[in-house]
C-alpha cells in the first residue's frame, strides 16, 4: 500500500519544488497539502499551496489547507530569498480561490483517519502541528511518523548566528512538538547544506514542454539570484527537498537518538535548537536526527525523482 503523506509548508520555493516532486513520486499518496506562515504570510502561503497543486495538475488531487496567523505576529519572513510573493515573484494567479479547511483541521482529520500510516512532513514552522496536538494531545502518539525540516545540532543558524529559519519563526510551537510524545525525525541544517546544487542544476531540470518542468523552470532560478546576492552564495540548499527524501525513504539515512529543545527567549539565541550532548545527559532522548547522508545517492534519486515529475506530469 502506498505511503500516506502530508505536507505542511510555507512555500517557498524549495518547499515547491519538494511538493511537485511528491506529487508524482512512486510509491507515495500525497493526502493533504497544508499551508503554514513563514517564508510569508499565512495568506499568501495558503494562496501559493492552492496554485502549486494548479500549475502541476496532479493525477490525484490532495487536501488542501488554508494558514492561520501565528498567535504573535512574525517578527521575520523569507521573501528576499524566496520574492515577495514566496514563489519567484512569478504571479501564478489561482483559478478560483479555495476557501477549503483550515490547515488544523485536515491535519486532524488525517490522523484520525490514517493513524500510523500516515507520515507528516513539516517543511515550515511547526505553528499547525503544536495547534493539533495542544488541541487534542492523544494525536500526537497516533501518527505514524513526523519528519520536521528545522533546527541545527552543530551548524549554527541560517536566519541569525544562533537560530534555524523554521525553529526561529515559531519556538513556542517548535518546542511543544519536540516535547510531545510522537515519533519524530529531525532534518537539520548540519544535512540539509550538504544537498547543495549549483547552477547547472537548472538545466536539468525538466524541459518547458512538460507542466512540472515549466513550473520548476519559472521559480527555481529566481532562487539562484537570490541567494547570490543576499547571501553570497554560488549554491543553493535544497532544505526541504532532503526532508521530503527522508520521510520517502528514511532507510537510506543514519540517524542518530537525540534529546533536543528549543530556545525561546533571547536576544541572540531565540529559536535555537540544543541538544544535549554531554557524555552523561540529564535530558531523556525525544527524537531521533538526520546525522548522516549518502550524497551520490541523494544527488541521483533527486534527479530520478524530478525527472519522473516531468514524465508524469503531462504537458
Ligand atoms: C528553511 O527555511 C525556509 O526558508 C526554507 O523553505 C526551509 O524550510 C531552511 O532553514
Ligand atoms: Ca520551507
Amino acid at each position: 500500500m502506498a505511503r500516506k503523506l502530508l505536507i505542511d509548508c510555507d512555500p517557498g520555493i524549495d518547499d515547491a519544488l519538494a511538493i511537485t516532486i511528491a506529487l508524482f513520486a512512486p510509491d507515495v499518496d500525497v493526502v493533504a497539502i497544508t499551508a503554514t506562515e513563514g517564508n510569508v504570510a499565512a495568506a499568501q502561503a495558503s494562496c501559493n499551496v492552492q496554485s502549486i497543486v494548479e500549475q502541476l495538475d496532479p493525477p490525484r488531487y490532495p487536501r488542501l489547507g488554508m494558514a492561520r496567523g501565528g498567535d504573535a505576529p512574525l517578527t521575520v519572513d523569507a521573501r528576499r530569498i524566496h520574492g515577495e510573493d514566496g514563489l519567484g515573484n512569478t504571479g501564478f494567479v489561482v483559478s478560483r480561490l479555495h476557501h477549503g479547511h483550515p490547515s488544523e483541521k485536515i491535519i486532524t482529520d488525517l490522523i484520525r483517519e490514517e493513524k500510523e500510516n500516515l507520515t507528516i512532513l513539516t517543511l515550515g514552522p511547526l505553528t499547525n502541528i503544536a495547534r493539533v496536538f495542544g488541541a487534542d494531545p492523544s494525536l500526537a502518539s497516533s501518527v505514524g511518523r513526523l519528519v520536521m525540516m528545522g533546527g541545527s545540532i552543530q551548524a549554527g543558524g541560517n536566519v541569525t548566528p544562533a537560530a534555524e529559519f523554521n525553529m526561529h519563526c515559531d519556538p513556542v510551537s517548535a518546542a511543544a512538538v519536540f516535547r510531545s510524545p510522537s515519533t519524530k525525525i529531525l532534518v537539520p541544517l548540519d544535512v540539509t547544506q550538504q544537498c547543495a546544487e549549483g547552477l547547472s542544476f537548472i538545466d536539468e531540470l525538466p524541459p518547458d514542454t512538460t507542466r512540472a518542468g515549466r513550473f520548476l523552470r519559472c521559480i527555481v532560478p529566481f532562487l539562484f539570484r537570490s541567494v547570490r546576492q543576499h547571501l553570497g552564495l554560488e549554491v543553493v540548499y535544497l532544505h526541504d527537498v532532503l526532508a521530503l527524501l527522508v520521510a520517502l525513504y528514511p532507510e537510506r539515512f543514519e540517524t542518530s537518538e537525540v534529546a533536543g529543545d528549543v530556545e525561546l527567549e533571547g536576544n541572540l539565541c531565540r529559536g535555537a535548537t540544543v541538544f544535549d550532548r554531554r557524555p552523561r545527559p540529564d535530558w531523556r532522548t525525544n527524537m531521533e536526527a538526520v546525522v548522516r547522508l549518502d550524497g551520490p545517492w541523494v544527488r541521483s534519486k533527486l534527479r530520478d525523482l524530478i525527472d519522473l515529475a516531468g514524465q508524469r506530469s503531462g504537458h
